[in-house]
């Protein structure tokens, strides 16, 4: 590295948070993320453990002093192997603000970008206007494109849950 080129690399981690693949025994934390948040659809500790197995590499997690305190869950499409399905996406309470989860995505986009993702996927309810911000702000920050349809209403589901529109970066 030539001198005074340093400050030129990007700082991912300024705050001391840093970002890697989960691994088994994170599932128990992500699950606690997830159901502190009183909003996302909370599923069972062992899908978040399964998944800390099965999709590491297309998921992460954000650590301070080791402990995870964000996360955000994706695979890969099967029929779409450059689209990354970010499935959930949270940060504890107490963490908000930081540009966690952002930092996150653009993370996760970065990783996968060598293997062909070049695309996101995602739902959001038409009511959290806080995902809609974050995602939003990942495509203006990566100065591409971000749309919205239609996908799931609320026929699709045997409860009371809400539509899940679909937002496709990239
Ligand atoms: C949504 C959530 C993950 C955001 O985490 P965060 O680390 O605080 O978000 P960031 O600091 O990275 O903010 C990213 C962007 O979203 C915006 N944003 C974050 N929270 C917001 C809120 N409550 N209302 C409006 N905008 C918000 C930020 O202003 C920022 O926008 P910018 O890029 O234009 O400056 C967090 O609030 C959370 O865990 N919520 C509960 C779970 C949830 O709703 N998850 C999303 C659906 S899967």
């Amino acid at each position: 590295m030539r001198p005074g080129k340093e400050s030129t690399i990007p700082t991912t981690a300024p705050d001391a948070v840093l970002f890697r693949c989960p691994q088994i025994a994170d599932g128990v934390r992500l699950w606690e993320i997830a159901k502190n948040t009183d909003v996302l659809d909370l599923n069972s500790s062992y899908a978040y453990v399964l998944w800390c197995r099965d999709f590491a590499t297309t998921s992460i997690v954000a650590t301070v002093d080791d402990r995870p305190v964000g996360f955000v869950t994706g695979y890969r499409r099967q029929d779409a192997p450059n689209t990354v399905m970010v499935w959930q996406v949270a940060v504890d309470a107490d963490q908000r603000g930081k540009r966690i989860a952002g930092r996150m995505l653009h993370a996760l986009l970065d990783r996968l970008a060598p293997e062909g993702v070049d695309r996101l996927e995602t739902t959001i309810s038409p009511d959290n206007t806080a995902s809609i911000a974050l995602f939003t702000g990942v495509a203006r920050d990566r100065n591409t494109s971000i749309t919205k349809q239609e996908l799931f209403s609320p026929n699709d589901f045997p409860d009371s849950h809400e539509a899940e529109d679909l937002y496709t970066i990239g």
